[in-house]
């Protein structure tokens, strides 16, 4: 007995010692897609069906083929915005070298670090982290993070409750800031970044400007002009890659290398699922078949899409995806809303409606194979609870949470919701970049098959007119 939990019956906690450099990370296995739950479900009065699949090949290679000659509706003010699809290849391991350098130099002279943006200049950035990271990253030693710094991210909404809390956790401590805008005028992350200058100039004064890293378009726009004038280090956002796209850019890669992840091999994670979704074999092409299982769930009146995961720390990839494919796919009245949900938690909160409420549903798995730990479940002599048999059978947590995926595959799929799986091998720098890839090029498919440019996001800038006019911005006028 002693006074406080003791846990040394537990293994070292295997993410601790992957992020503090004890252990490599393998890259082996590759994310597969599982179709077997999406055909033929039997309550759904409009099920999916095999031949409906093959059906949809000519047009779904059609765009590919497109895709991959840069042609199609894929312009931003004249740009192409295919970028991100020929990224992999020209990323320089010198480029990643300056990033790491540059990050080395920023994370060993602070204790925090603040991540500045929205949507795109945000999303990617804390779900790489939080998926490759210890769940209480700013609660551990600093040599538990790898030597790393706290890690904070403001400017993704305007709660000043929210922003005065992590003021308090910054207090007192050195801080660096990476501060993220394309455009440079996003006015959530501008006041953000203005609050946040102004502290750290009355703070450190002169030094203050070698705290600060932004990372902005390369020419234009206020955030590059300020960078300019202050003499701020800047990374760039490049032209022809669209911010839900970016998390390869410098806009991701910077503050991942800030929290010690291998960008290196996130990189080729990216690269390799390049390779992989460029072959025009529908059948072997994981874009073409997840964009074209998506497709025709949509046609066949599925339009939510529960993004289901067993991995809490992939969890933030699926509100990664919230963004990637209703920014990309609402348009003309069309597109899939994403319901990103962490099971077994949304199985007890929304999972009567997944089993039995309207049959408008897709449900995709993000189902992670190995985690880091083990966690084995005790024996208990009176087995009151009756879990006993489980460690007679030699099964532990981790068996039970593949379940949480396998079973509701299985009784959604029964009930109506046809349902795929993305089988991810392990939480790796490696394997979040291939699963990116996927998806990005997956998405592009199913803005061309819905007929319109997925690059671009004309809706958004609706709500800021609005704002604008509501906060009396001189020049615009209430509607
Ligand atoms: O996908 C997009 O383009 C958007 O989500 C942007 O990333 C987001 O609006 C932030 O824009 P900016 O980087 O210009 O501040």
């Amino acid at each position: 007995m002693t006074e406080k939990l003791n846990i040394s019956s537990f293994a070292e906690n295997e993410t601790i010692m992957k992020q503090s450099g004890q252990r490599r990370c393998t890259n082996s296995g590759r994310i597969e897609l599982d179709l077997s739950c999406l055909f033929d479900s039997p309550n759904d009065p409009n099920p999916i069906t095999l031949e409906d699949f093959n059906a949809l090949e000519s047009e779904i290679i059609k765009h590919h083929r497109r895709l991959k000659r840069g042609e199609g509706d894929c312009r931003d003010k004249g740009i192409s915005m295919l970028g991100w699809m020929t990224l992999p290849e020209r990323i320089t391991a010198e480029h990643l070298q300056e990033i790491r350098q540059t990050a080395d130099k920023l994370a060993g002279g602070v204790e925090a670090f603040v991540s500045l943006g929205i949507g795109g200049s945000y999303l990617g950035i804390e779900a790489t982290w939080k998926a490759l990271t210890h769940t209480y990253w700013n609660q551990l030693s600093r040599e538990e993070r790898g030597g790393r710094p706290e890690i904070y991210f403001l400017g993704q909404n305007m709660d000043p409750d929210f922003f005065r809390d992590t003021l308090d956790m910054l207090k007192g401590k050195r801080i660096g800031v990476n501060v993220i805008s394309k455009s440079g005028t996003t006015t959530e992350t501008a006041i953000a970044f203005r609050i946040l200058r102004q502290l750290l100039e009355d703070s450190f004064g002169e030094e203050a400007k070698e705290l600060i890293i932004a990372t902005t378009d390369a020419r234009k726009g206020a955030l590059r002009q300020l960078s300019n004038q202050k003499g701020y280090e800047t990374f760039v956002v490049p032209d022809d890659v669209g911010g839900r796209f970016s998390v390869i850019t410098d806009v991701g890669l910077f503050g991942l290398a800030v929290a010690g992840i291998d960008i290196e091999s996130f990189a080729a994670g990216f690269k390799d699922m390049k390779l992989r979704t460029d072959i025009d074999d529908f059948r072997e092409n994981p874009a073409m078949l997840h964009a074209a299982a998506r497709h025709l769930a949509y046609l066949k009146g599925k339009k939510i899409e529960v993004v289901a995961t067993n991995s809490a720390p992939l969890y933030h990839i699926c509100r990664w995806m919230e963004q990637l494919f209703p920014e990309s796919e609402g348009h003309n009245g069309k597109g899939m809303w994403v319901s990103p949900s962490m099971y077994s938690e949304k199985l007890h909160a929304n999972g009567q409606m997944v089993q039995e409420g309207e049959r408008n549903i897709l449900e995709t798995f993000l189902y992670l194979k190995e985690h880091d730990n083990r966690v084995p479940i005790p024996r208990d002599d009176d087995d009151l609870d009756d879990l006993n048999y489980l460690p007679d059978k030699g099964k532990d947590m981790n068996f039970i949470n593949s379940l949480v995926v396998m079973g509701p595959a299985q009784a959604h799929h029964n009930g109506g919701v046809p349902n795929m799986t993305v089988e991810i091998p392990a939480r790796t720098a490696y394997h979040i970049g291939s699963l990116y890839f996927l998806l990005e090029r997956s998405v592009a498919l199913s803005g061309y098959l819905l007929g319109h440019n997925p690059f671009v996001q004309p809706g958004v800038e609706a709500y800021k007119q609005a704002i604008f006019a509501l906060a009396g911005k001189p020049g615009y006028v209430e509607c």
